[in-house]
């Protein structure tokens, strides 16, 4: 399973790039606002930290000014992947972008439906959001279980189940046990997969045991 976090915040990326767990990076327009820098910029930055997949999403509505804004987040850097909504548009982006050999995650996706279309368009990603689903009564993780049986039955779409809307760890291990392809976490989700009381105490009682023996291995 591929690990990307869910930020535009470099700080944060370049300290989780250092333990090894990253696979890529998604933003979207509000973690852009967040950020409080320049969109272009940013991304040109991620791109030079993160050598997987990062998403840059594109802000039209309309199919021609999607493409457009879609060819210029892909020159930014080779592993920019685009991010278009699933809307008959976005999917018309999606498939002319993919034809010029970018990549493409599809995003805001709520229904096995979507999911299904976005492969057709040959999307490289597709994005449920489980935690929006979850927030409004329903079973986000239900829907990942359903994209993944549906792609199952047709092994020649290759498009990949990125997991996103993450809420909290035990997402992320849900999402595992789906095999779900990638997950798209923030990046206290993520710190939160190293955590375990148990870790704690014994790290703790074997330090306190070493300094018992008086001795030193440097
Ligand atoms: O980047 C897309 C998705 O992960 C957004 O998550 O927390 O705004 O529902 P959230």
């Amino acid at each position: 399973m591929k690990f990307f976090v869910d930020t535009a915040d470099v700080a944060e990326i370049k300290d989780l790039a250092a333990s090894g767990l990253l696979d890529g990076v998604t933003t979207n327009p509000s973690l852009i606002m967040k950020a409080g820098r320049p969109m272009l910029e940013v991304i040109k930055e991620i791109c030079a930290i993160v050598p997987g997949p990062v998403s840059a999403e594109t802000v039209a509505t309309d199919h021609k000014t999607m493409l457009e804004e879609g060819r210029k987040l892909a020159k930014l850097a080779k592993n920019v992947a685009v991010k278009v909504p699933l809307t008959p548009d976005g999917l018309k982006t999606c498939k002319a972008l993919r034809a010029e050999g970018n990549m493409v995650n599809v995003t805001l996706c709520f229904s096995a439906g979507q999911a299904l279309l976005a492969a057709k368009a040959d999307a490289s990603f597709i994005s449920p959001f489980v935690g929006r689903i979850d927030d409004n009564g329903h079973d986000g993780m239900a829907l990942i279980a359903e994209i993944m049986t549906i792609y199952r039955q047709y092994p020649h779409f290759k498009t990949e189940v990125l997991v996103a809307s993450i809420r909290h760890t035990q997402h992320i291990i849900q999402a595992a046990k789906l095999g779900a392809h990638v997950v798209t976490a923030p990046p206290g989700a993520l710190r939160g997969l190293f955590k375990h009381v148990l870790t704690d105490n014994g790290l703790k009682a074997f330090l306190d045991d070493w300094k018992k023996t008086g001795q030193s291995i440097l």
